[in-house]
C-alpha cells in the first residue's frame, strides 16, 4: 500500500547541510495501524512530509498503491505536529474543518456540514464550530486539526505527534477514538509519537527509528488483542514486556547502536538484567518470542 524505499533526505541551504534521514525502507499494508517511534530530531516529521508529497526526497522513493508520490495524494490526510500553524486564524473552526472537503468531488454542502459536525463531535468540540482557532486552548486547536483530518474520511491518515499538547484524559480518549475509527473505516494509519506506551497501546506494529541520520532500528509486531482498553490492556504482562522492549530499543537508538537481531540484542539484555548471586538473570526469559 504505502512503500518507502531507500528514502534519504538531506537539507541544504544557508551554509548548513543536515542529513536528516539516511536510508529508510519499510512498508505499511492497506488497513494497517503502524506507530513510528524515535528520538527527537531523528527525522520523523521529515519522513512524513516526504511520504505525503510535501517534501521531495534527496533519493529513494515513496509509492502509494504502486504510484510514486510526488505531490499530496488524494485520499491522504496529515495531522501536523505544529497544529498552531496548520489552522487558518481568519476562519472559524467549522470553516477550517470544512475546507479540505471542498476539494472532494461529489460532496454537497449538506453532506459537508454533516461531516464537519460529526468530526467535531467525535473530538468533543461540538460547541466550538463558531469560534476562531485563536479563541481555543492549544489542546483544543490540536483537536480541531484532528477533526479536520477525520472529516475528510481519508484512506490513509498520517499523524505527527498529534496528542502532544492535550491533557492525559483527552489523550486517552483520542487514542481510543483513533483505534475505533481505524477499525470502523478500515483506514491505513501511520502514527508518529515520542510516547512508547502510546505506540504499543495504539499500534498493530511499531517501527523504531534510530537517531539521526535515520534508519529503521527495529520493527515489532504488537500481538495484543484487537479490542483494547485503557484500563485492562495497559496492565497486562504482555503490554509491559512490549513497552520494555521498545524502551530498550529507543535507548539503543539514542546511543547510536543499531540492534542486530541476535548478538547485539543479547549484549543489551545482559547489560540490562543485572545479576543474582553471580548468575545472570534474564528478566525476559519467559517472554514469548517477539516477531
Ligand atoms: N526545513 C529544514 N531545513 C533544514 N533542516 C531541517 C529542516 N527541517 C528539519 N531539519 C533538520 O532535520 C533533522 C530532523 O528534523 P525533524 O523535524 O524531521 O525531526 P523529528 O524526528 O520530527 O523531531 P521531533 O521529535 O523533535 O519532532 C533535524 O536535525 C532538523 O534540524
Ligand atoms: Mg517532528
Amino acid at each position: 500500500m504505502l512503500d518507502v524505499r531507500g528514502l534519504r533526505k538531506v537539507y541544504e541551504g544557508s551554509g548548513r547541510r543536515t542529513e536528516a534521514v539516511r536510508d529508510l525502507t519499510f512498508t505499511v499494508e492497506a488497513g494497517e495501524l503502524v506507530c513510528l517511534v524515535g528520538p527527537s530530531g531523528c527525522g520523523k516529521t521529515t519522513l512524513l512530509k516526504c511520504m505525503s508529497g510535501l517534501l521531495a526526497p534527496t533519493s529513494g522513493e515513496v509509492t502509494l498503491g504502486g504510484r510514486k508520490v510526488d505531490g499530496p495524494p488524494p485520499g491522504m490526510a496529515f495531522v501536523f505536529q505544529e497544529y498552531g500553524r496548520s489552522l487558518f486564524p481568519w476562519m472559524r473552526v467549522g470553516a477550517n474543518v470544512e475546507l479540505p472537503l471542498k476539494q472532494k468531488k461529489g460532496l454537497g454542502a449538506a453532506r459537508r456540514k454533516e461531516l464537519v459536525a460529526d468530526a467535531l463531535e467525535s473530538v468533543g468540540l461540538a460547541d466550538a464550530a463558531g469560534a476562531y482557532p485563536w479563541q481555543l486552548s492549544g489542546g483544543m486547536q490540536q483537536r480541531v486539526a484532528i477533526a479536520r483530518a477525520l472529516a475528510y474520511e481519508p484512506d490513509v491518515l498520517l499523524m505527527d505527534e498529534p496528542f502532544a499538547a492535550v491533557d492525559a484524559q483527552t489523550r486517552a480518549d483520542l487514542e481510543d477514538l483513533v483505534r475505533r475509527l481505524w477499525q470502523e473505516r478500515s483506514m491505513t494509519v501511520l502514527f508518529v509519537t515520542h510516547d512508547i506506551d502510546e505506540a504499543v497501546y495504539l499500534g498493530e506494529r511499531v517501527i523504531v527509528l534510530s537517531k539521526s541520520p535515520t534508519v529503521v532500528q527495529e520493527q515489532l509486531k504488537v500481538d495484543l488483542p484487537r479490542e483494547r482498553d485503557q484500563l485492562t490492556t495497559r496492565v497486562t504482562p504482555r503490554f509491559a514486556e512490549l513497552r520494555t522492549h521498545v524502551y530498550e530499543q529507543i535507548q539503543a537508538a539514542k546511543r547510536g547502536a543499531v540492534a542486530a537481531p541476535g548478538a547485539g540484542e543479547e549484549a543489551e539484555v545482559a547489560k540490562a538484567v543485572g545479576t543474582a548471586g553471580g548468575v545472570p538473570v534474564d528478566v525476559r526469559k519467559d517472554m514469548p518470542p517477539l516477531r
